[in-house]
């Protein structure tokens, strides 16, 4: 069968090279019969069963490389090319929408954060030392005096994402996304809070922490590591539920109470743990995109989430070392070790960039982003942890169907269709 397919393309091929040179009489006809071969010869492509081997072929290589720029032109291999320039590719398509999902839940999960813990209107903290903060901007503020700017930044960051991915599939003539229907949770009632109806759910977290010893292992996950958490955070809150949320005990290391600056330091780990995730789905996703454009956009935005992370890698280690650790809150039961002592390199707080890890067999170790892989950074695993995670607490069965569906496609797409 792989013979016949052989022959046939090579029969199709020498056509194409016929056209070529039969100059500009004709040339509609000529046009009409390069197309009509080109798509015998995309249907091969698409049928043969090791395309692997098959595009190692040196007659493919050298009949591409005669054949030039006039058919393979975008770079893309022929098969994979849209049908005209305003189309991407059910692949790509699948991608950024499952991305434009991860935005708009994280848009909606960095709202409720900016809400409440976010600058503001205010201006920034440098101009303004004295400006009043509520509890929680504080506490935030304990961990870095410009965290709740970051964190409104952050947040203007992922509505940007969601909408610019939303509105790139609608140039293309895609279907967008649109989760509106499912912001049915109820969210704090803290002042603060504009009280509207919410995706997801801060307030009954299991925060995983591990990303924090796996960024200073020189183990990769993708090669099967596990690691532990850095601290346990079982279903707490990572918000200010109510106001109640805004009082406790005296602490006289730090501005505040514990209870509020343990929930700080809840959402200081989470931002990470979110933040982390959206490296490691870019980069994923990006292995698998077919358009040289597509690839610009999950690689630009992908950097992004990059850099969100390493904010909150070095903010969360705040939480866990002097002046604010250690320290125990009473009403969550919460306890924040000092990090430093004792001194143990897989938690150590200054370790905030990425410590070099086995990658390839054979090759030294290396400072990258992990983990790559569909199996642990694809679509499917991000709704796996986020799930597992507590974020979705209260979604109904609907909801998960939708994120599902988009993540299984997501994870179905190939670089090249
Ligand atoms: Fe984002
Ligand atoms: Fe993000």
């Amino acid at each position: 069968m792989f013979d016949e397919r052989m022959t046939r393309l090579r029969a199709l091929m020498a056509t194409l090279l016929l056209h070529r040179d039969t100059g500009n009489k004709n040339a509609v006809k000529t046009e009409d019969s390069r197309e009509d071969t080109m798509k015998q010869l995309t249907e091969i492509l698409e049928h043969t069963a090791n395309r692997r081997s098959f595009l190692k072929s040196s007659m493919i290589a050298g009949a591409a490389a005669t054949v030039g720029t006039g058919i393979l032109g975008s770079g893309l291999p022929a098969f994979a090319q849209a049908t005209n320039d305003s189309t991407i590719t059910k692949g790509d398509t699948a991608i950024l929408r499952f991305l434009a999902a991860a935005e708009l839940i994280e848009s909606d999960l960095w709202t409720q954060y900016a809400e409440l813990g976010g600058i503001g209107k205010l201006p920034p903290i440098e101009v303004d030392p004295h400006e009043k903060l509520n509890p929680y901007q504080v506490a935030l503020s304990n961990l870095d005096s410009d965290g709740p700017q970051y964190i409104a930044s952050n947040t203007l960051d992922e509505i940007s994402h969601a909408t610019f991915l939303n509105a790139y599939l609608a140039s293309k003539g895609a279907a967008t996304v649109d989760l509106t229907q499912f912001e049915t949770l109820p969210g704090s009632t803290a002042k603060g809070s504009t009280g509207k109806l919410r995706l997801t759910n801060l307030m009954n977290l299991n925060v995983d922490t591990s990303w924090y010893v796996r960024y200073r292992s020189a183990t990769n996950p993708d090669l099967g590591a596990t690691f532990p958490q850095a601290i346990n955070l079982d279903n707490v809150t990572a918000i200010p539920r109510s106001d109640a949320d805004y009082k406790g005990e005296k602490n006289s290391n730090f501005p505040g109470n514990d209870h509020i600056q343990a929930i700080a330091n809840v959402a200081a780990f989470h931002f990470g743990q979110i933040e982390q995730g959206g490296s490691s789905l870019y980069a994923a996703m990006s292995q698998k995109v077919t358009h040289p454009e597509v690839l610009e956009i999950t690689l630009g935005i992908g950097g992004d989430e990059i850099a969100h992370f390493l904010e909150w890698v070095d903010f969360s280690g705040n939480g866990v070392q002097a002046p604010v650790a250690p320290f125990s809150d009473p009403v969550s039961g919460l306890t924040f070790p000092n990090f430093f002592s004792p001194l143990n390199p897989l938690i150590q707080p200054s370790l905030i960039f990425p410590v070099p890890v086995e990658f390839k067999p054979g090759l030294p170790n290396v400072s990258i982003i992990r983990p790559l892989t569909d199996q642990f950074a694809g679509a499917k695993a991000a709704v796996a942890a986020l799930t597992a995670s507590g974020l979705f607490i209260g979604q109904s069965a609907e909801f998960f169907s939708t994120l599902n569906e988009l993540a299984d496609a997501a994870d179905a797409a190939k670089r090249g269709f």
